[in-house]
């Protein structure tokens, strides 16, 4: 996500900041900038820039003001497109405190009313800007802690701030709810950071703040308070003995690792943001859409490589939910296709980067002839993400490994609102109260259960120490779990090089079945909620009468599975429609597990791009 640095001491602070900053590049980001307090004047300045920190490096060139204190950000825009005027820092409107922030404020829409009716103006459609201006309107002079407590008690979300204030140039105070923030210990300065790679070329001592704990930095003090009881906090600080580029990978071996221990935090981000008080929220949903949606007589998921898996998953969800039909087609052959869609029509492309060359050919095919085109998009200011009628951002945050995970799962837990709430707003809706409530239920557990889950990795990675040279796998499943094992096979071939071939399971006696021998392993998706088990059960019967190596995922406590199977993967009994969340869970750290045993290049596997921006 975004990335914050902050710096007090007796350097000159903004080469410290781009430093900082630069350091954190590695997590993407579409907009940059630095405040710092100037010695000359006391006023905070404050430079941004859209797109990379070369262009805000450009604009500094001219900039020589002399500085010991600043914040820096990167910003991976959540609220507003990528643009200066969006990117951090933001000030109030009177001028007297400077904000950088990481994270989402779920509250500013009714906020920013009320500071408007105070008759405050915004310069930007940040929710980071309303959070200034609350700051501000406590503001009085020498009184910055104060100001910030009274206005993060009334934020509600997840966010990491760092605050500067004109009048307290001796002063960086910093503030944690749920994003990260370190602090790095100098002699005479001071340093905080999103991520550690950002102060490390300066201090390997360290404290990270926990939630709901406020810190002030002075050149000589850092102290630490809990917001709850007000009272000092005392923690030693730790040393850092990673590099680096360890660090950047949060002290995983690879970013795909990484990104796949993120997937808890980022569905419960956004069940968080989109479903309150079991209302399904999606913004800029204006009346014309809704009106248009509720008409839909057709739906058509369109994307590109696990994107298009997750389209298939959501064409099972759609399904159940709705008496509606829904086709899912690759954009590729969506936009050759002379596809048959027009004004009753809703065309869904789901794309992680919102970039991809045939997602957006098919798009424009799509609006050309009249449908409703929404795109389900994680990069916010995309071309995708602008130019379809109306967008719902996954918030994933950026996904460096070049095979997707947190971004497939981010896609999944998206299109399981947009179906429950299809079914709530269309007037062919399958499902009544009951089913929705029980469905919200069972949603609302899968980060736990996410969690739960990863703690496979241990068997896991004992699984594919058996199996890591063989050279073909064979990927089974029905229902909604025929995606799982598409998205499986993919997986393994993206970052092992091995053959691998996902199939319906119903589908493995016209063809699959001759492969089976005793050296093939066999992966079995089979949650015990799914309406097929049974059907499931006689297939994976079927490999073991052939002797073929049985690896299945299966339900916790299915013994019967587990009999049948060298290696049982447990996820938890979830909703039939949410199985194929956790399902995915083992799959990416199987194929994790046999590239990294293979030595392959895990992030960056030869001849795939993360972003496929031509055909
Ligand atoms: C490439 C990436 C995949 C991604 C696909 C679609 O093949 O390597 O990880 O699923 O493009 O990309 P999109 O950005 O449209 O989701």
């Amino acid at each position: 996500m975004c990335g914050i640095v902050g710096y007090i001491g007796y350097r000159e602070a903004v080469p410290v900041l781009i430093k900082g900053l630069e350091h954190l590049e590695y997590r993407g980001y579409d907009s940059a900038g630095v405040a710092f307090i100037t010695q000359k004047t006391g006023h905070i300045h404050v430079i941004k820039q859209k797109g990379k920190l070369a262009r805000l490096k450009e604009d500094l060139r001219d900039v020589h003001l002399t500085s010991s204190v600043g914040i820096g950000h990167t910003r991976w825009a959540t609220h507003g497109q990528p643009s200066r005027a969006n990117a951090h820092p933001h000030m109030d409107m009177a001028g007297q405190i400077a904000l950088v922030h990481n994270g989402i404020i779920e509250n500013y829409a009714a906020l920013k009313k009320e500071l408007q009716h105070q008759g405050m103006t915004f310069q930007s459609e940040t929710d980071t800007e309303v959070a200034a201006n609350l700051i501000g309107s406590y503001y009085r002079k020498g009184c910055l802690v104060e100001a910030l407590q009274k206005a993060v008690k009334r934020l509600e979300g997840f966010f990491a701030f760092a605050v500067i204030a004109k009048e307290e140039p001796d002063k960086l105070v910093v503030f944690k709810r749920s994003n990260p923030l370190v602090i790095g210990i100098g002699r005479g300065e001071n340093f905080v950071a999103s991520d550690a790679p950002a102060i490390m070329p300066y201090t390997n001592r360290v404290v990270y703040l926990e939630d709901d704990e406020f810190a002030i930095l002075t050149r000589q003090n850092v102290q630490i308070f809990s917001l709850k009881t007000g009272k000092r906090v005392k923690r030693k600080p730790t040393t850092i003995h990673w590099s680096i580029a360890q660090a950047a990978k949060g002290g995983y071996p690879h970013f795909m690792l990484k990104e796949i221990f993120e997937q808890p935090r980022v569905v419960e981000m956004i069940l968080k943001t989109r479903l309150r008080k079991g209302k399904i929220i999606f913004e800029k949903l204006d009346s014309k859409i809704a009106e248009r949606l509720k008409h839909t007589q057709r739906i058509h998921f369109v994307s590109c490589g696990t994107a298009y898996h997750a389209g298939l998953v959501g064409s099972y969800m759609l399904g159940e939910c709705l008496r509606v039909p829904v086709t899912t087609t690759v954009s590729s052959e969506f936009r050759y296709g002379d596809p048959t869609v027009g004004k009753h029509d809703l065309v869904i492309l789901i794309t992680q980067s919102g970039e991809t060359a045939d997602t957006l050919a098919a798009m424009r095919e799509a609006k050309n002839k009249g449908a409703l085109t929404l795109a389900i998009v994680n990069v916010v200011g995309s071309t995708i993400a602008r130019e379809a009628d109306w967008v719902i951002y996954t918030y994933a945050g950026p996904e460096i490994g070049v095979a997707s995970t947190k971004a497939y799962l981010a896609q999944l837990a998206t299109l399981a609102l947009f179906s429950i709430f299809m079914a709530q707003i269309h007037p062919k809706g399958k499902i009544g109260h009951t089913k929705i409530h029980s469905l919200l239920r069972d949603l609302s557990k899968l980060p736990l259960q996410i969690t739960e889950t990863l703690k496979l990795e241990t068997k896991i990675n004992a699984c594919a120490k058996d199996l890591y040279s063989k050279r073909t796998f064979l990927y089974l499943g029905r229902g909604y779990n025929y995606p799982t094992a598409l998205e499986g096979a993919l997986k393994l071939k993206e970052i092992t090089y091995a053959h691998a071939h996902g199939y319906p399971a119903g589908e493995m006696k016209h063809g699959p079945i001759a492969l089976i021998d005793k050296n093939q392993p066999v992966i079995c998706i089979c949650p015990r909620t799914s309406h097929t088990y049974e059907k499931m059960l006689s297939n994976i019967e079927e490999i073991r009468a052939r002797k073929g190596i049985v690896l299945s995922v299966a339900t916790r406590g299915d013994h019967a599975v587990q009999k049948l199977s060298r290696y049982t993967f447990f996820i938890t009994k979830t909703e039939e429609m949410f199985s194929a969340v956790l399902a995915a869970i083992p799959i990416q750290l199987f194929a994790y597990k046999v590239a990294s045993l293979n030595g392959r290049d895990v992030d960056q596997p030869r001849n795939l791009a993360k972003s496929v921006t031509v055909e």
